[in-house]
C-alpha cells in the first residue's frame, strides 16, 4: 500500500492538449496525485467504472464544494437515496419519452429558424451564428426559462462553470458567478408563477410540481444550466469540425453507411466535453495498492478513460465506425448524466443533419485556425465555414 506518485502538470499546456499528458499518466501512474490540481487523479476507464459506483468511499457530497456554495445544493452532490430521490423528480422533463414526444419538435424548430437566417449568409463562425444560440434556445426550452435571452443562458452558464472550477479563489471570477445566478434567479422569479398556473413539460415546472423545495429547484435549475448549454454547444462544433476534416468519415455518412448517432457517439469519446467530474473520499480506502485519505479529493477523468488504448484500437483517431459501447462520456455510475437522452436528440437527430442538409457544400474557411481548448471543460472555440 503507498500513496499515490505525484505527477505534476504544467497547467498551461495541460489546458492546450491534455491528451499526450494523460497518455503518459495511464502508462506510468495510472491513479496519480497532481500537485496543480490539488487532487488524485483515476485516468484508466476500468477504475474510473469500477470507483465511480462505489459511491461509500467516493462521494458526491462535497458540502465545502464550490457548486455547493456558489449554485445552492443540487441532485449532482448527494449520494444514495436522497441523490435518487430528487433526480426520480427530474425525470419526467429529461426522459427519453418526453424528449421524442415533447422535446424533439421544439428543438427542430429553433434549428430551422436559425439555420433560415443563416443559409443566404454563405459564410460564418458557426459558434456565434449557429452552435451557440441553438443549444441555448434549447436550453431556454428545456429548463422553462423562456424569459431569458440566449445571450445570457450562454454567458450565465460560462460564469457559474468558471465560478465552480475556481480553485484559485479569483474575487472576479467570484463576483461574475453570483452575477450570473442573480440573473437567473429573477427569471425563476418571473417563471414559477407561470408554471405553477399552467405545468408543462420543462425542469422548472415538473420539479416544481412535484414538491421539492424552492432552493432545491433553483439549485437544480442551475445545474441544467451548467451541465446544459457548454457541452451541447461544444459538440456540435466539434462534430461538424470532425466531419469536415475527415472526408472518408463524411463520404460514408452521405452514401448512408453511417449514422450521425454514430458521429455524436465518436465525438464525445474522442473529446469528451465533460473530461472530470469530482468526488470526495468520504472514508479510509485502498484500491490497486493505493491509499486514499479521507477527505482528499479525487477526479475520475473521464477524457482520459475514453482515450484508453486497453479499450480503444488507435484511440487517438476520430473514427465513427468504431465500436464505443465501453466508452464513459455521459459517466458511469449513478449519477449518469440525466440530459443524455435530451443531448442526443438536440446534437444528433436535430442540429447535425439540419446543417449539413441546410448549409449545402460546408467546408472549412482556413484562413483562420480552429482552436481547440480546455481539460475539465474542453471544445472547439470556433468554426468558419462557408458553403454554397
Ligand atoms: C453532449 C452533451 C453532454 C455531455 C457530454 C454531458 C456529460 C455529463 C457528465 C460527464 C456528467 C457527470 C456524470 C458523472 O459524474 O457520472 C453529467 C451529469 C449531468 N448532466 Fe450532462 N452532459 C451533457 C448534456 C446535458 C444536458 C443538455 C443537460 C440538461 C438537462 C445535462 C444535465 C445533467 C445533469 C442534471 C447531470 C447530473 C446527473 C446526476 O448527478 O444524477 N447534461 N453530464
Amino acid at each position: 500500500m503507498q500513496a499515490p506518485p505525484v505527477f505534476d502538470v504544467d497547467p498551461s499546456d495541460f489546458h492546450a492538449d491534455p491528451y499526450p499528458v494523460y497518455a503518459r499518466m495511464r502508462r506510468e501512474a495510472p491513479i496519480c496525485f497532481v500537485p496543480q490540481l490539488g487532487s488524485v487523479l483515476l485516468t484508466r476507464r476500468d477504475d474510473v467504472f469500477v470507483c465511480e459506483k462505489n459511491i461509500q468511499v467516493f462521494s458526491s457530497h462535497q458540502p465545502q464544494g464550490l457548486m455547493n456554495r456558489l449554485m445552492g445544493h443540487n441532485l449532482m452532490r448527494r449520494d444514495g437515496d436522497a441523490h435518487q430521490a430528487e433526480r426520480r423528480m427530474l425525470l419526467p422533463a429529461v426522459a427519453p419519452k418526453t424528449v421524442a414526444a415533447h422535446w424533439r419538435g421544439i428543438f427542430a424548430a429553433h434549428a430551422a429558424r436559425l439555420l433560415d437566417e443563416l443559409g443566404p449568409r454563405g459564410g460564418a463562425d458557426l459558434h456565434a451564428a449557429f452552435a451557440l444560440p441553438f443549444a441555448a434556445e434549447c436550453l431556454k426550452s428545456l429548463t422553462g426559462l423562456t424569459n431569458m435571452r440566449h445571450q445570457d443562458m450562454d454567458a450565465w452558464s460560462q460564469a457559474m462553470i468558471a465560478g465552480i472550477s475556481n480553485y484559485q479563489g479569483d474575487p472576479a471570477v467570484e463576483a461574475r458567478c453570483h452575477a450570473a445566478t442573480a440573473g437567473i434567479d429573477a427569471a425563476i422569479d418571473d417563471m414559477l408563477p407561470v408554471v405553477r398556473a399552467q405545468p408543462n413539460p420543462s425542469i422548472l415546472s415538473v420539479l416544481t410540481a412535484a414538491g421539492l423545495p424552492e432552493d432545491s429547484v433553483r439549485a437544480n435549475v442551475k445545474l441544467a444550466i451548467s451541465g446544459g448549454q457548454n457541452e451541447p454547444r461544444h459538440v456540435i462544433l466539434g462534430a461538424i469540425w470532425a466531419l469536415l476534416t475527415h472526408p472518408e468519415q463524411r463520404a460514408l455518412l452521405e452514401a448512408g453507411s453511417l449514422g450521425y448517432g454514430q458521429v455524436f457517439d465518436e465525438y464525445v469519446r474522442w473529446i469528451s466535453p465533460i473530461g472530470m467530474s469530482p468526488r470526495r473520499v468520504a472514508q479510509a480506502h485502498v484500491y490497486q495498492g493505493i491509499a486514499f485519505e479521507p477527505e482528499s479529493r479525487v477526479f475520475l477523468m473521464f477524457g482520459s478513460a475514453n482515450r484508453d488504448e486497453a479499450h480503444f484500437a488507435a484511440a487517438d483517431r476520430f473514427d465513427a465506425t468504431r465500436e464505443q459501447s465501453r466508452a464513459v462520456p455521459f459517466g458511469a455510475g449513478p449519477h449518469f448524466c440525466a440530459g443524455a437522452a435530451a443531448a442526443r436528440m438536440m446534437i444528433a437527430e436535430v442540429a447535425l443533419p439540419a446543417v449539413f442538409a441546410s448549409l449545402p457544400g460546408l467546408h472549412l474557411d482556413t484562413r483562420e485556425p480552429v482552436r481547440l481548448t480546455g481539460w475539465a471543460f474542453r471544445g472547439v472555440q470556433n468554426l468558419p465555414v462557408r458553403w454554397g
